[in-house]
């Protein structure tokens, strides 16, 4: 027996002693529990819970609605990436015992009390959005997540700079910004953290912006079929609610809390010549010169890190370029505007001016004990300025100066990830976080963004009254307010030309407009065919530049032969003819925070087919152009047009909407359609933006069955002093129903470069006249013609000398008073 009962004994002995100490265990999930207390104010409502956890929920306005969590009291309310302030809105809110209900007028918030969970619903009831009942927020150490059902064939896109498709769905992702030299297709955390996605199902769409700078994840059920989620490794649970019934509003509704861009300096949206690295001087007259010689219209020469001396930050390399002044003014004189690459890292080096000034201004990232952190980067150990201080902002400002003293014009902020050799930064490095001293846990993330706006505010304040360019690599939401961004060192392959496209797009999608990928790839060389396509696709993209690697071949149109060149002056002739479309959209993008590159997600939200692998890397350029963007290897391939009519730019031809296609693909022509109804002011060839165009403004209307309009804008292209008036702005708009398009009256006080409008009528019926303003006026015959024909290279060349299609057209005087065409 004794066998037996020592056994019994002791299991006996177990369940007594040891289960229930098992049961006792602390639930290594902290999870935010139950609501204890409720306190209503006029547009918020204060909760805590059992779990000690403490609540505010705001409404920011009907559509948008934040909610901060924290396991204690709730911190100083300060933010990087915000600057919309709630606004006074109308909001019922009740309580029982069970919830508290907030509505305005576009929607309920319903919090539930036990367990705390939040519920976002439509006015009529249908769920848009609502926590993971069983889940809600919870803590894992300072860990915070915030769980989410997953709705029945939900859909995410957004979040920035993250490579993979168009939806998100079944992925997950990390922000964390990270030199990513020659990252592969699918790598994961990039340069850029942009905590906002947008999620889309059952006919409905929202954002959420979950506004936190540790290193967070976002799961939009990867290795899971319950919930989405994002959380944080720190910091708080503080996230905005964005409910719209159509895309655009929840972009513009993101741009009022985190900032819109301002105008940019038009020559920025020339194209832009650049390799790591031309020098010495010679070399960069030399393409400038080339470029003016091949008629390859261009505004911008960049130098990269070479042009310092020995990668010392606020030097000229004087073997190099003896005297940069003379040489920036003479590129002015070609119509060239400089950019220069700026890094954070200043040498270590007793006697350098710019490490001298900055330890004396005592601006260094310091380790805990006191002592400055030391990285190494192109010129050896360096420190970092802390630019999450004033006084570090401040001090990179005044140096700023050095450079517009010698007449640059853009500051190209590179490396502020912030990348070291060894990409390991230590965690205990200190940034003072304005005033909230912090560690590199939480200040990493926002550390680009806050360079870009020192380097943005000190060429504010060294260039007067004329508007910089800014470009940068890292950043946090918010970077549209100061800065362009780029996507980093992409490799020159097919599948980075595409994977480009949707990074811009998604980039787009989350509130930043102004992006750019280095076109013809960074790493490698591109084949001819590659590069052929690439620089066709870069013309409609919105920072438009060709940039390639140290030990690469020369990334400029010619070298890559004769047929190339033809290709290249081709597209971006193209695009400085659409200049005055360009420049409207940017004017758009300043007032609504609407992309130029439009993933086709944020128009055609609830059609499946633009979720699908197979073209969600199609896109359109403004809300007019569909661009189909092929491998370069293609002959022909699958495109889908979303409903509506949509023209072929170069035929006139018209394909109907709300099908898939397989179209032919030449190598010198990238498959462009029109959109029915579309409005398109364009202007003759120029070399440069700093050329005048003629004084005729070409505005093609395509004939359609919607109603459409567009804001027409125009100004100095160059100042602030559209800020005091001087802008000439109006809304053209085209009534199918009406038979008229109508030119609105001028708002502002700018004098158009522009005397006559042409106006070119696509696709309408021949007529001997129209009308305008009531009287009669014969139409003339017209060619429309988008590009050249590249006849030595085309077998049809000689036979067909012109691309393009007969259309009639009328000129009229650019009258600041309204006027309308009707038919
Ligand atoms: C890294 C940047 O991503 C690249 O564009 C640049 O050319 C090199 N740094 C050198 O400055």
């Amino acid at each position: 027996m004794k066998h037996i009962i020592r056994p019994i004994a002791a299991v006996l002995l177990f369940s007594v002693f040891i289960l229930p100490a098992t049961a006792q265990q602390e639930n290594p999930v902290k999870n935010i529990g139950k609501v204890t207390t409720v306190n209503i104010s006029d547009q918020k409502v204060n909760l805590t819970t059992d779990q000690n956890a403490f609540i505010e929920v705001t409404v920011y306005s009907p559509s948008v609605i934040r909610v901060r969590m924290d396991k204690k009291k709730l911190g100083d309310d300060f933010s990087y990436a915000v600057v919309g302030k709630p606004k006074q809105t109308k909001a019922n809110i009740v309580q029982n015992n069970n919830e508290v209900v907030i509505t305005t007028d576009s929607l309920v918030t319903r919090i539930n009390k036990n367990p705390f969970a939040v519920a976002f619903l439509t006015k009529n009831g249908r769920v848009i959005n609502k926590d993971e009942e069983g889940l809600t927020t919870s803590w894992i150490g300072e860990e915070v997540t915030t769980y989410k059902t997953m709705q029945e064939g939900e859909r995410f896109i957004g979040l920035g700079e993250k490579t993979g498709g168009l939806d998100r769905r079944g992925s997950g992702y990390t922000n964390w910004n990270t030199d990513a030299y020659g990252y592969t297709t699918g790598q994961d955390p990039l340069y850029a953290t942009i905590p906002f996605y947008i999620g889309i199902h059952s006919g409905l769409n929202y954002g959420i912006f979950f506004d936190n700078t540790y290193q967070s994840d976002f799961n939009f059920g990867a290795s899971n079929n319950r919930f989405s989620s994002f959380g944080a490794q720190g910091g708080e649970m503080d996230y905005y609610f964005i409910y719209h019934t159509k895309l655009p509003d929840i972009i513009t509704s993101y741009s009022d809390i985190t900032g819109r861009m301002d105008l940019p300096p038009l020559w920025s949206l020339g194209y832009q010549q650049n390799r790591y690295s031309y020098y010495p001087e010679t070399e960069v007259f030399r393409i400038a010169q080339t470029l003016r010689e091949k008629k390859i219209p261009a505004d911008g020469i960049t130098l990269d890190i070479h042009y310092m001396d020995a990668y010392k930050l606020f030097t000229w390399n004087t073997d190099r370029f003896p005297n940069p002044m003379q040489m920036n003014k003479k590129l002015k004189d070609m119509g060239f505007k400089t950019t220069v690459i700026v890094d954070p890292g200043i040498k270590v080096e007793p006697g350098y001016g710019a490490y001298e000034r900055g330890k004396k201004a005592d601006i260094f990232l310091k380790y805990p004990d006191g002592e400055y952190y030391q990285g190494q980067v192109w010129p050896g150990w360096t420190h970092f300025p802390d630019f999450t201080s004033e006084a570090g902002r401040e001090w990179w400002k005044d140096e700023i100066k050095f450079f517009a003293n010698t007449g640059v014009d853009g500051f190209w902020n590179d490396m502020n990830e912030i990348a070291t050799w060894g990409q390991k930064m230590p965690n205990n490095v200190l940034f003072q976080y304005d005033g909230h001293l912090t560690t590199h846990k939480e200040g990493r993330n926002v550390y680009g963004l806050e360079m870009a706006r020192a380097s943005y505010e000190g060429a504010r304040k060294h260039m007067e009254n004329k508007r910089p360019f800014l470009l940068t690599r890292a950043a946090y939401s918010g970077i549209q307010r100061y800065s362009a961004i780029w996507t980093g060192d992409n490799r020159s392959e097919d599948s980075h030309m595409l994977l480009g496209i949707r990074l811009l797009n998604s980039l787009g999608v989350s509130g930043i407009p102004f992006s750019a990928m280095d076109i013809g790839g960074f790493t490698g060389n591109p084949s001819i065919p590659l590069y052929a396509r690439w620089i066709q696709l870069g013309a409609f993209t919105p920072y438009f530049r060709n940039h390639t690697g140290v030990n690469t071949k020369s990334s400029e149109p010619w070298a890559y032969g004769e047929e190339v060149t033809e290709i290249a002056r081709n597209y971006i002739s193209l695009r400085y003819k659409l200049m005055p479309y360009i420049y409207s959209n940017f004017y758009e993008a300043t007032q609504t925070g609407h992309p130029l590159m439009r993933t086709l997600a944020i128009d055609y939200t609830h059609d499946p087919h633009v979720y699908n692998g197979e073209f969600d890397s199609q896109y359109q350029f403004g809300e007019t152009f569909l661009i189909m963007p092929f491998e370069s290897g293609k002959n022909y391939g699958k495109v889908y047009f979303p409903r509506g009519k949509w023209y072929d730019l170069y035929t006139g031809e018209v394909k109907p909407g709300n099908q898939e296609e397989i179209i032919g693909v030449a190598y010198n022509k990238l498959p462009i359609y029109v959109k029915e109804s579309s409005i398109i002011p364009m202007q003759s060839l120029i070399q440069s933006t700093s050329e005048k165009p003629a004084d005729t403004l070409t505005v093609h209307v395509y004939k359609g069955d919607v109603n459409n309009s567009f804001v027409y804008y125009e100004d100095d292209g160059e100042t602030y002093d559209y800020t005091n008036g001087e802008y000439f702005k109006r809304t053209i708009s085209y009534d199918p129903l009406r038979k008229t398009i109508t030119f609105d009256k001028v708002e502002g006080n700018y004098n158009s470069n522009f005397k006559n409008i042409k106006v070119m009528l696509h696709g309408f019926d021949e007529m001997s006249r129209v009308k305008l303003n009531n009287r009669n006026q014969s139409l003339d015959k017209d060619f429309a013609s988008f590009i050249e024909p590249i006849t030595r290279f085309d077998p049809q060349g000689s036979a067909n000398p012109k691309i393009g299609y007969n259309v009639q057209s009328i000129v009229v005087k650019n009258d600041k008073d309204r006027f309308t065409i009707s038919y």
